[in-house]
């Protein structure tokens, strides 16, 4: 949203009061921000307590710019954190997960014993694999209970996980896998989408031969189809997982033990492994976790629409909640796998609480109308949250007043792979909401709006947003690239960490997140950097050069559009580019994922550079998003920009 639109929303009528039902049973009191501050560490050591520690810490933070290490001297297990202690604590019988299948007929409820039973199953399995703490795991999966379970599996032996989105395509594993020299991988044979059962193992049949140190690849069998079988180096679950014993005695680790790597997009080709670590991350997951949502756990039904190949699945589907011994909903399908009024009658069966997606999600059941939603009694929720992009106001007003029922408070949560949990949001039964803002930072963190010369901006003014202090689920830096940690997140600023985020404190002091300043590009809520899908683009065998940017689109937030020139000379080819086109998008599908798949891919005969031969991306997005054009004067040929406008109306149709 641009910046000038905000007061346009800042009206009386259009912020809302906390609703005095919430006021009185919520978590967070209105004190919670005053004792955060008065000594924001010391506030963390005590959120620490809602963990299980096997040894108590007795240090909270040691902060050495722009490494922290948080609760250093304790130790415990994530594994434990999230499954045993509830079950000793006499949750067992509590459900942890109600799973609920792509196709109608599949759904299962398992309890917090159930997952225990599966969890140490798993790891004992793993273990007769070989896999060790310290080892790297990676696990590419439908959003199946196996997935958790392998999660849950790896951390209790203390091996690192790395879920790669099921989604990415053959080469986008084998980067992931390379990087951090994954020994192990987890998969399905496939999953359900939209009823039809999709194949994920031929992709890491694919990626196999460029990893010759892969030593297993454990196989889920999910769907039935026929898969092409490698002896020795393949597995399948139920042969290695199902005989195991489900006793395991988890052993302990340092605070500061790796958890897991995620990797996310940057502004360069190559993505990085975001590390995160044990103690500080649990410790930030489950505390925000239970303010943010006010989650009660003997009486709430979490769903976190989300899945768990990205950040958000991991925090609050797996750690978050699970630490918190809260009831969830796992979703493996689409929002109209079995009819579009899918995700209602699984929040009326359920009678889901507490509801976290993403503003794409949102825009997209908006655009499916509000009919549906009263098909179906939706009114045991009592929270809304948002998370991933910028939330325009029209989706907000959507999701509050016919999702919510005008009863519900929405809070919009941004945070980042890196920053591991939320971040700034609003609480629930404390917090003013204004559609469409974040709001204020969570107790316990520190946030800032600056200026090009890391200046705090006023109210009123925009700027970047940044972080000035140490929280406890900050990255612990990128897998084995220390310099690129620094260089992306802490040069931009004197001492701060850099977001790359533009955001603005509107007249109240209240935080508005702007969307990237970078050439990170977010499609619906996916994470993808433009040089990614450039470097796609060029090496198809046709294509001489490369731009692309992201343009902003009604439902996806952003849309990729690609401006491509062409080796050889195809302007007589008689058909418009349209096979060409065609062909570059499959070609991208096939090099990161479907997700990246250009919305729009324009074949020029030039691309607008200035003399020092740097491509005008700016001018390409003024283009991409219809507006007028900005200074040309500076290109080596100001007429190209003219040209490409006038391509990019023909194309218009090209649209999807
Ligand atoms: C980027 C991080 C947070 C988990 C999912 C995405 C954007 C995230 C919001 C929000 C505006 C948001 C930012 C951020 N973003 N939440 N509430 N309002 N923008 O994690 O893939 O690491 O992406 O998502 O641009 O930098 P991610």
């Amino acid at each position: 949203m641009a910046e000038g639109q905000i007061e346009a929303f800042l009206t009386e009528e259009r912020s809302f009061a906390p609703p005095a039902h919430f006021v009185a049973h919520a978590n967070a009191k209105p004190t919670i921000y005053d004792e955060a501050d008065r000594d924001p560490v010391a506030w963390w050591g005590e959120q620490a307590r809602r963990l299980t520690w096997d040894v108590e810490p007795t240090t909270t933070l040691e902060w050495t710019r722009p490494y922290a290490q948080w609760f250093s001297d304790g130790r415990l297990n994530a594994s434990v954190n999230c499954v045993d202690r509830h079950v000793a604590a006499g949750n067992g019988e509590r459900v942890a997960f109600h799973w609920v299948g792509d196709r109608e007929e599949d759904y299962v409820d398992v309890t917090y014993r159930d997952l225990l039973d599966r969890v140490c199953r798993a790891a004992n399995g793993l273990s007769s694999l070989g896999v060790k703490a310290g080892d790297r795991v990676a696990i590419y999966m439908p959003m199946i209970p196996e997935a958790i379970v392998s999660m849950l599996a790896c951390a209790r032996l203390g091996a690192i996980h790395s879920v790669i989105f099921g989604g990415f395509a053959a080469e986008a594993l084998v980067d992931r896998i390379l990087d951090s020299d994954c020994r192990y991988v987890i998969t399905a044979d496939g999953g359900y989408r939209r009823g039809e059962a999709s194949a994920l193992k031929v992709n890491v049949d694919a990626a196999m031969p460029k990893c010759p140190d892969v030593a297993a690849v454990l196989v889920v069998k999910r769907t039935g189809q026929a898969v092409e079988w490698t002896p020795h180096r393949d597995h399948w679950w139920h042969d290695v997982v199902d005989s195991q014993s489900s006793e395991h005695v988890a052993q302990s680790f340092e605070a500061e033990h790796p958890l897991y790597l995620m990797y996310t997009s940057g502004t360069t080709a190559r993505p990085k492994g975001i590390l995160h670590t044990t103690g500080g991350y649990l410790t930030q997951v489950a505390t925000t976790h239970y303010y943010v949502f006010d989650v009660k756990a003997e009486t709430d039904v979490c769903w976190t629409a989300a899945d768990i190949g990205w950040v958000t699945g991991h925090s609050y589907i797996v750690y978050g909640p699970l630490c918190n011994g809260v009831t969830q909903v796992l979703y493996e399908g689409l929002p109209d796998s079995g009819g579009r009024d899918r995700w209602w009658r699984i929040i009326e069966k359920y009678k889901v609480s507490i509801l976290y997606t993403a503003p794409t999600a949102i825009r997209t059941l908006m655009k499916w109308g509000d009919e549906l939603t009263r098909l179906h009694d939706i009114t045991s929720l009592r929270l809304l949250g948002s998370v991933g992009e910028p939330i325009n106001p029209e989706a907000w007003m959507w999701y509050r007043e016919h999702v919510g029922q005008n009863r519900c408070p929405v809070v919009d949560t941004w945070w980042q792979t890196e920053t591991g949990a939320i971040m700034v949001t609003p609480l629930p039964g404390i917090s003013v909401t204004k559609p469409g803002a974040a709001m204020r930072a969570f107790p316990g963190i520190t946030v800032d709006v600056v200026d090009n010369d890391g200046v705090s901006v006023g109210n009123g003014e925009g700027g970047y947003l940044t972080l000035s202090a140490p929280w406890p689920a900050m990255t612990r830096g990128i897998w084995g690239d220390a310099e690129r940690y620094v260089d992306t997140y802490w040069s931009r600023f004197d001492g701060s960490y850099f977001a790359g985020d533009g955001a603005k404190r509107d007249a109240d002091g209240d935080l508005w997140l702007l969307g990237r300043v970078d050439d990170v590009m977010n499609i619906s809520g996916h994470r993808l950097s433009t040089t990614e899908v450039e470097h796609a683009l060029v090496g198809h065998e046709g294509v001489a050069e490369a731009a692309v940017v992201g343009a902003s689109d009604d439902t996806t937030g952003q849309a990729i559009v690609a401006f491509v020139t062409l080796k050889f000379s195809v302007a007589d080819s008689g058909d418009d580019h349209r096979s060409i086109i065609e062909d570059l998008r499959n070609h991208v599908a096939r090099t990161i994922s479907p997700i990246a798949k250009p919305r729009q891919i324009i074949i020029t005969p030039d691309l607008p550079k200035t003399r020092s031969g740097k491509i005008m991306r700016r001018l390409l997005r003024d283009v991409a998003e219809h507006r007028a054009l900005g200074d040309v004067t500076t290109l080596t040929d100001p007429a190209i920009v003219g040209v490409i406008d006038s391509l990019m109306s023909q194309h218009a149709s090209d649209d999807e």
